[in-house]
């Protein structure tokens, strides 16, 4: 174990009876950096942080947080972590202030130390003046800043944070990611799960899950600059047909839609002519074609695309 890494986990698998949830994945997170890890509904994220908070035991592998076994040495793991769970949990019915006292409480905060932590997160999560508000009256935002507070209430140095921002609009989901990059700033290091692609930009490093295992490992520079050809941004008529047509071409890598514009993968620049016959061929009008920059979410299509043309191919061999 380097006392240089906050989690280390090693081909961690969980299966629930015969069906494998997540599937021998591999990552390590530095201290004090943020490790991303997305996917879509169902790939295996919040198993993921169930087996690293101790809650879950890995059915293969191991995970090691802080330098403890998480399935062998789980109490240690606990009163050093922060975990905020995919439906975390306030008391509607107890104040802004309770529900960290609550916390405080659980964790074993000492008493002398209480008063001023708590003071503190309150200023750290702007909830100054509504101490005395009960959670249930709080707006999404405003939850989620309070969920974040009972979180951290005992200074873990490792945080583990399940969709924190999910139903919250942009700029509270900004100022959000302002604070875990602050604590980040503290030494604190963080793994976050996110649908928001946008979000993924704020990580060093990016894990990316499908179907319970991890496709993708790097920083989002990296992703971006490994995918593979050039990356066409479409602005024409019926992109939904537009779209079948490209798929087809010889020299196209992906298609996906993108609103009303269309992202075309190719291999070269020679596709772009074919793809513009192609489509004027099919009386689509085309307007502009440009060579653009991946985004994360380019990155995604394409991983998942390309993971199941192998698994296709596996199944047909
Ligand atoms: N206790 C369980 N028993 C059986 N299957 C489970 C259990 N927990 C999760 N699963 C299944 O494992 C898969 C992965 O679920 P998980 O909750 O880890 O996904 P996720 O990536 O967090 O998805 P989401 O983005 O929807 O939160 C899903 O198919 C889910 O139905
Ligand atoms: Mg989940």
């Amino acid at each position: 174990m380097s006392h240089e890494n906050a989690v280390e986990v090693d081909h961690l698998t969980k299966k629930f009876g015969s069906f494998t949830a997540v599937d021998q994945v591999n990552f390590i997170i530095p201290k004090g950096e943020i490790f991303g890890l997305l996917g879509p509904n169902g790939a295996g994220k919040t198993t993921t942080i169930r087996m690293l908070c101790g809650i879950l035991l890995p059915t293969a592998g191991e995970a090691r947080i802080l330098g403890f076994d998480v399935a062998h040495r789980p109490e240690e793991v606990k009163k050093r972590i922060g975990y905020m769970s995919q439906k975390f949990a306030l008391y509607n019915d107890l104040t802004v202030f309770e529900n960290l006292d609550f916390y405080a409480h659980l964790y074993g905060v000492s008493r002398e130390k209480c008063r001023t932590r708590l003071e503190g997160l309150i200023e750290m999560a702007g909830l100054r003046g509504h101490e005395k508000e009960r959670a249930a009256n709080l707006s999404g935002a405003w939850r989620q800043r309070l969920a974040l507070a009972c979180a951290i209430v005992h200074e873990p140095p490792m945080l583990f944070l399940d969709e924190p921002t999910a139903g919250v609009d942009p700029v509270s989901r900004r100022e959000f990611w302002e604070m875990i990059y602050s604590l980040a700033g503290q030494g604190v290091s963080v793994l976050a799960t996110t649908h928001y692609m946008d979000e993924a930009e704020f990580c060093n490093v990016i894990g990316m899950m499908h179907d319970a295992r991890l496709i993708a490992l790097n920083d989002p520079d990296s992703l971006k600059s490994d995918l593979r050809g050039i990356l066409l941004e479409v602005d024409c008529e019926s992109p939904g047909q537009a779209e079948a047509i490209a798929t087809l071409l010889p020299g196209v890598i992906d298609v996906a839609l993108h609103g009303v514009l269309l992202h075309v993968t190719v291999e070269n620049e020679t596709i772009q002519q074919t793809l513009e016959d192609a489509l004027a061929s099919a009386g689509i009008t085309v307007g502009q074609v440009e060579t653009v920059l991946p985004s994360l979410e380019d990155v995604f299509v394409s991983l998942v695309a390309a993971e199941s043309r192998s698994r296709l191919r596996q199944e047909i061999a």
